[in-house]
């Protein structure tokens, strides 16, 4: 194994903490993630070296753009699920009053604590080690999570390419029954999946992608929002030149996005329960 193959999971965050670094030097960054060179450590450029960055860096600005926008419209609690090295907290607009949770692996949320120290986030963070793919822990820090929240958004930002089919139904599952109003993550159709495994091949070591799936996979959840990595990328010429004709497509692609195999991008998911419970309670108060 060599310095630029992962060793495991949660080397594929100090990867794309990498590339945030990278793309905040540039003159018109999409971003400006001052922290992040200083977590993706001595091992971020290596694994990031001869790897294409710019599906990560659209998709870190699409779900900027979300997140903001969710604010906006009545989020009152953001949980980052296998938050690995993002600094959302203390580099967006994030207001005071917002309790902004963030779950990821013993030895990822130790790391990257020791290197946060002394920062000033801009709202409340609280940082509880979980993994996700067990499932009672993860209900339990739901809860916990979620306790007195009226609209609360979970993010999974490049956490579901490392599971396996059965640990994302059982994940969406467990958001699905918790007082959860949205879903976002960025996502990745069957096409997609292959294609990143070969094109990576072994750098991804361990960490070797096993989910892609259709969109309608996610029971329970309808789109809310979505946009194209492809068309996002071309717009904001990130994209290789042979790319940028994608500017032209619709956000959502050709043909019907929930059954699309070939799409990638981010959504925003809303909990089909959360909708019902609402509804419930407008007739309840209408009467
Ligand atoms: C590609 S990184 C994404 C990190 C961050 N969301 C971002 O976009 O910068 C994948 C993250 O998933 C975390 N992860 C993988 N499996 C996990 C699990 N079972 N429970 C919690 N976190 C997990 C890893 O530790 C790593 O931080």
């Amino acid at each position: 194994m060599t310095e630029s193959t992962m060793r495991d999971v949660s080397d594929t965050a100090r990867w794309v903490a990498a590339f945030r670094a990278i793309e905040s030097a540039r003159p018109d960054a999409l971003f400006h993630d001052p922290l992040a060179a200083t977590l993706a450590g001595p091992r971020g450029p290596a694994l990031a070296s001869g790897t294409s960055m710019w599906p990560t860096v659209v998709r870190t600005k699409l779900i900027d753009d979300l997140i903001l926008d969710s604010l906006r419209n009545g989020c009152d609690r953001v949980i980052n699920l296998a938050a690995g090295l993002d600094t959302r907290p203390y580099r967006l607009p994030i207001p005071g009053e917002i309790d902004w949770y963030e779950a990821d692996l013993p030895a990822m949320s130790a790391y990257k604590e020791s290197l946060l120290d002394g920062e000033k986030a801009n709202c409340r963070r609280i940082v509880v080690p979980v993994d996700v793919t067990d499932t009672a822990a993860l209900a339990e820090f739901l809860a916990e999570a979620t306790a007195g929240a009226e609209r609360a958004l979970v993010l999974t930002e490049g956490l579901l390419p490392y599971l396996q089919p059965g640990e994302v139904r059982a994940l969406s599952a467990v958001l699905r029954r918790a007082p959860i109003r949205w879903w976002m993550m960025d996502h990745w159709s069957p096409a997609m999946l292959r294609a990143v495994n070969v094109i990576l091949g072994r750098r991804l070591g361990t960490a070797r992608w096993q989910f892609g799936a259709p969109l309608d996979f996610f029971e329970g959840w309808s789109i809310d929002a979505a946009h194209s990595t492809f068309r996002a990328a071309a717009r904001w010429r990130r994209s290789p030149a042979p790319l940028w004709g994608s500017a032209l497509l619709p956000d959502a692609g050709i043909g019907p996005l929930e059954r699309s195999r070939l799409w990638c991008g981010v959504v925003r998911l809303t909990n089909a329960g959360w909708q019902e419970r609402e509804a419930a309670q407008h007739e309840e108060s209408a009467q």
